[in-house]
């Protein structure tokens, strides 16, 4: 049994944050989300990994993850040239899959579940594939499933427009290899992609076992920026543990779980957790509040920040209102500005939203 974890793809719900980088390597709770789904399949036995790139983020994707040793897995990564759907990019890495069967992973999605469950009864059963099922209030942004009264799998389409379920298709999939003789026969959808959808239609259509499972406990699908706000927030609630490797001076005041970081400063700040705050940060006169990562080198001297996920090498001082509910990219600049006359001044890129009052 392999895993191949989806990677690639356009991420552009993700911008600005995709132009410069891959959307799989965002941080949630300060973890790439990438790693989460590496650590989900290592956990359920399977080290044989293979993760689909971009030509776009392929390098930095392969750089900050390596070669698997960290996670106790081997790790192949296999280069998808266009992002052509997730048939595409399983029909791109049919020569590093073979004739195994694998777990197929949207490097985008985070799931609760152990996969053990899972894998147990797509082996005893001998499926041919088993997809993952969840009730969603807006099944037309999803792959939609029509199952019969017995759990049969009918019908899948992707993204309809009059969803007749509200059953949406979760991230995670597990198929045998006669997936690649189904993706052989499909073309391309509408939108011009070759959809995953599609081809487990062909298994169903041609009589092979397609199962489906309701999953339990959260999904994260962390496509756009509330989404990871939701996951951010998720997983500091659940798997944060406190820890100081940092220096807190005695005029800051901490409270809750709180995890600080080795080389950070804490100086006459007042914290309230869950928060992360990565390596070597400097956090002067400022109020942070729950549900907020901060990555490494990061400085925010007199500025408020609650809900929030702020990357890398970001330095933000002196603004007088909070923030809130905001993603906030690497090597930012956010200050007060000395000249007159009293104004905003930005060099803002594409894409990028930014609400003032
Ligand atoms: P999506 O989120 O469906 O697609 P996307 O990444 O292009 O994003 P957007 O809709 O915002 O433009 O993809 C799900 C996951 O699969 C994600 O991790 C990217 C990956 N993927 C590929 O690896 N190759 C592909 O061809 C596609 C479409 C997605």
């Amino acid at each position: 049994m392999k895993a191949l974890i989806l990677s690639g793809g356009k991420g552009t719900r993700l911008r600005p944050l995709t132009y410069t980088g891959a959307k799989q390597l965002v941080p949630v709770a300060n973890k790439p989300i990438l790693w989460y789904c590496i650590e989900s399949i290592v956990a359920a036995g399977i080290t044989d990994i293979g993760i689909v790139i971009s030509p776009e983020t392929g390098d930095e994707v392969r750089n900050k993850t390596g070669n698997g040793d960290r996670f106790g897995a081997n790790i192949t990564y296999v280069l998808q040239d266009k992002p052509a759907g997730l048939a595409h990019a399983v029909k791109t890495a049919q020569p590093y899959l073979g004739d195994d069967s694998f777990i197929m992973f949207l490097g985008d999605n985070l799931i609760e579940s152990q996969l053990d469950t899972f894998l147990n009864d797509f082996a005893q059963k001998q499926l041919d594939a088993l997809i993952l099922l969840r009730q969603v209030p807006d099944p037309s942004a999803f792959g939609v499933v029509t199952v019969d009264a017995t759990g049969k799998v009918l019908r899948l389409v992707e993204k309809p427009k009059n969803p007749e379920s509200n059953l949406a298709l979760v991230g995670v999939y597990f198929f045998k290899s006669i997936i690649h003789d189904a993706i052989a026969q499909i073309s391309p959808s509408f939108r011009g992609e070759l959809e995953i959808t599609d081809a487990i239609q062909k298994l169903i259509d041609t009589k092979q076992k397609v199962e489906a499972s309701e999953l339990e406990g959260w999904w994260l699908d962390t496509g756009k920026k509330d989404d990871i706000l939701v996951a951010n927030q998720i997983l500091l609630d659940t798997r944060l543990k406190s820890q100081n490797l940092g220096e807190v001076d005695s005029a800051s005041n901490i409270s809750g779980r709180v995890q600080i970081g080795k080389g950070s400063q804490i100086i006459n700040c007042k914290i309230r957790g869950p928060v992360i705050i990565g390596n070597d940060c400097h956090l002067e006169h400022a109020y942070i509040g729950p549900y907020t990562s901060i990555s490494d080198r990061v400085t925010i001297v007199d500025t408020d920040i609650e809900h929030s996920v702020i990357l890398n090498d970001t330095t933000i001082t002196g603004i007088h209102q909070r923030i809130v509910d905001s993603v906030i990219g690497q090597r930012v600049l956010m200050k007060v500005s000395p000249k007159r006359p009293q104004a905003l001044r930005f060099l803002v890129g594409d894409d990028s939203q930014l609400e003032i009052m």
